[in-house]
């Protein structure tokens, strides 16, 4: 989960590539480096720590040149060290490299390498990369004289060949100035086309300020780029016709403004993030969503008999929602699978299953390769992803886009709630093809379109969630109860602080804590209920006595209202009601903020969380 960046063009690289690392550091975040190519000489500066310990290097010792590489780190093989940065360069110390991605097959390239003379610096896979396309370069310039730039594609591929695993890579070569090279397998990669200027990045967050037509390479593709042209071939030497896309969010949607933390401006847009997702997909004449993009016939649609829904993390704590919500409005079995165990599993699928993938990112690399099984198998897969063109949006036959613009923080949270708008869209059109009355589609579609507003109500307590954050911030474990819908909220709740406060903790069916996870209530483990005033209301209200009767703290989300649950718990953190199968969209929003502050409570970065990445594009 590395982040690329490249330039080349008539301007100084040096800050393009830096300010190209900043927009990717949220990718990754242990070290950072860049190499720039001028008068044949390279000027690399790498080192561990953050993007601004690079540039603190920078002001020292600045890089010139008008072309170079840039690369923000999640590491993989080896430790974050100065050594284990990128750029890395081959035996010669005329190529450098960066790479995102995982060599699987490392180590014996490596030792046929040592045993030819190769001598390594780090503890990388991607010196090893470095060092192979090097040796085939100087074997080719050998046997064929004056070094051309074919000679340097052509040894491209013959490593990238060699090679088992995931890249996505950018490199430069000092015998050839104007030239970069880019590849990808697994890992995103991308051109961003400008006006005598061109540039490679892993995700268009980082040129977006400088260009918003950009070109997805596909797996296999090598690109070659100089300040006026690009061109696009297989590893096959196969030549490819380019499609530039027009992206659709600006540099100032990459920006904080006026939020402290990306995160919480992420909160904040969460109104919009549910309007965006459902904008132009609802139809009040008929009852039912409109989602253009499945590219599935009515008969087909009708045709599903299950579906499973694939992905990771919070992705997956969506499908967990979507399965209540198209069992219920639609009567389709569904379940939900973690991505990275269901492409090895092998589990039964028959022909009228539906696999539908959900990524935020469309790089997830777990997700990709389930997706990838689904198809090898002939089935016809869907997905519902946030980041157009990305791998996944382009391996399925067809799914909805999320249009929640980008999201930076690493925890998700607008893109989880847009997905769960997705869900709703899904779950009404699919019911509205089988029972789902008219009357009841419209209740909830008009229902849905009130949420935007209750979500901006949440909001408006952002402020008394911060007091009450603060009074649980000394806790070294929490447990998440809620019982149906908000069940997966629970599980949502749970990871939110885990990741970005590191305090443990976990979430449970409410009423299984009796088989177990009430051993662990105390007075130092607060229980966070979601208990809105809902067919179960009685039931949750129960387990809320059960712990308080052991002097356990509890956290209660409830309906605004609700003076019961405010006799019942220590604290109340309020949502407006809604339909039960739309509560999720709601209850989740003070969780996020109770996890924000928390976080911030105990001085932690809430947007570049300790050992985490934006997409986890190695497995
Ligand atoms: C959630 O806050 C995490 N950032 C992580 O679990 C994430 O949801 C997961 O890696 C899936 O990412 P994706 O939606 O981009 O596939």
């Amino acid at each position: 989960m590395c982040g690329i960046v490249g330039f080349i063009g008539r301007k100084p690289a040096q800050n393009i590539l830096l300010e190209g690392l900043r927009r990717l550091e949220y990718r990754g975040y242990d070290s950072a480096g860049l190499c720039t190519l001028t008068d044949h000489q390279f000027q690399l500066r790498k080192k561990a720590g953050r993007i601004q310990d690079l540039a603190a290097l920078l002001r020292q010792q600045p890089a010139t040149g008008t072309c170079g590489i840039g690369h923000t780190r999640w590491a993989t093989h080896g430790p974050p060290t100065d050594v284990n940065a990128h750029p890395h360069l081959d035996q010669s110390g005329r190529l450098a490299l960066v790479h995102n991605g995982v060599i699987e097959n490392y180590h014996s390239i490596r030792e046929h390498l040592t045993a030819a003379g190769h001598q390594f610096q780090s503890q990388t896979d991607t010196e090893v990369l470095a060092h192979l396309i090097g040796h085939h370069y100087d074997l080719i310039v050998q046997q064929r004289g004056k070094p051309e730039p074919a000679y340097l594609v052509e040894a491209v591929r013959r490593a990238l060949k060699e090679v088992i695993g995931t890249y996505g890579i950018a490199l430069l070569h000092a015998d050839h100035p104007g030239l970069i090279i880019g590849a990808r397998r697994g890992s995103p990669l991308l051109i961003g086309v400008g006006r005598h200027e061109n540039f490679l990045a892993s995700d268009v967050s980082a040129i977006v300020a400088h260009t918003r037509r950009v070109v997805y390479l596909n797996d296999f593709e090598i690109v070659t780029v100089t300040g006026d042209d690009f061109q696009v071939t297989t590893l096959d030497a196969a030549s490819v016709t380019p499609e530039i896309r027009e992206v659709e969010f600006t540099a100032e949607d990459t920006e904080r403004g006026r939020f402290p933390h990306y995160m919480l401006k992420e909160i904040f847009e969460q109104p919009q993030a549910v309007q965006n997702a459902y904008r132009g997909r609802i139809s009040h004449d008929e009852c039912t969503a409109k989602l253009g993009g499945l590219n599935l016939t009515p008969s087909e649609l009708r045709a599903v008999d299950r579906i499973v829904f694939v992905s990771c993390g919070t992705a997956l704590h969506a499908g967990m929602v979507g399965e209540y919500l198209m069992e219920e409005l639609a009567r389709i079995p569904t379940e939900w699978e973690y991505a990275s165990e269901f492409r090895y599993r092998n589990a039964p699928i028959e022909k009228n299953t539906l696999v539908f993938a959900i990524s935020q990112s469309g790089e997830t690399i777990d997700t990709l390769a389930a997706v990838r099984e689904s198809r090898r198998k002939g089935h016809k897969t869907l997905a519902i992803v946030n980041v157009v063109g990305s791998t996944i949006a382009r391996e399925v036959d067809g799914g909805v886009y999320m249009h929640a613009g980008p999201e930076i923080g690493v925890a998700a949270t607008k893109t989880f709630t847009s997905q769960l708008t997705v869900m709703v869209l899904l779950s009404v059109l699919m019911g509205r093809m089988r029972h789902l009355s008219a009357p009841r589609g419209a209740e909830i579609l008009r229902e849905l379109e009130r949420i935007p507003g209750k979500i901006e109500r949440i909001l408006a307590q952002n402020d008394t969630i911060a007091t009450i954050a603060k009074q649980y911030a000394e806790a070294n474990s929490f447990l998440f109860l809620a019982r149906q819908h908000n069940y997966p909220i629970a599980l949502e709740g749970a990871l939110k602080l885990k990741e970005i406060s590191y305090i443990h903790a976990e979430g449970y069916p409410a009423a299984e804590m009796k088989h177990g996870p009430i051993a662990l209530v105390e007075p130092r483990t607060p229980s966070v209920f979601i208990c809105p005033q809902n067919s179960i209301y009685e039931k949750t209200l129960a387990n809320i006595e059960e712990v308080r009767a052991r002097k356990g703290p509890v956290i209660a989300v409830g309906t605004e209202g609700d003076t019961e649950l405010a006799k019942r718990a220590d604290h109340v953190l309020y949502v407006p009601s809604t339909l039960e199968v739309l509560e999720p969209l709601l209850t989740v929003v003070p969780l996020q903020l109770l996890a924000y502050h928390i976080a911030l409570c105990r001085g932690c970065d809430v947007d570049k969380p300790r050992n985490l990445a934006k997409s986890v594009t190695v497995e």
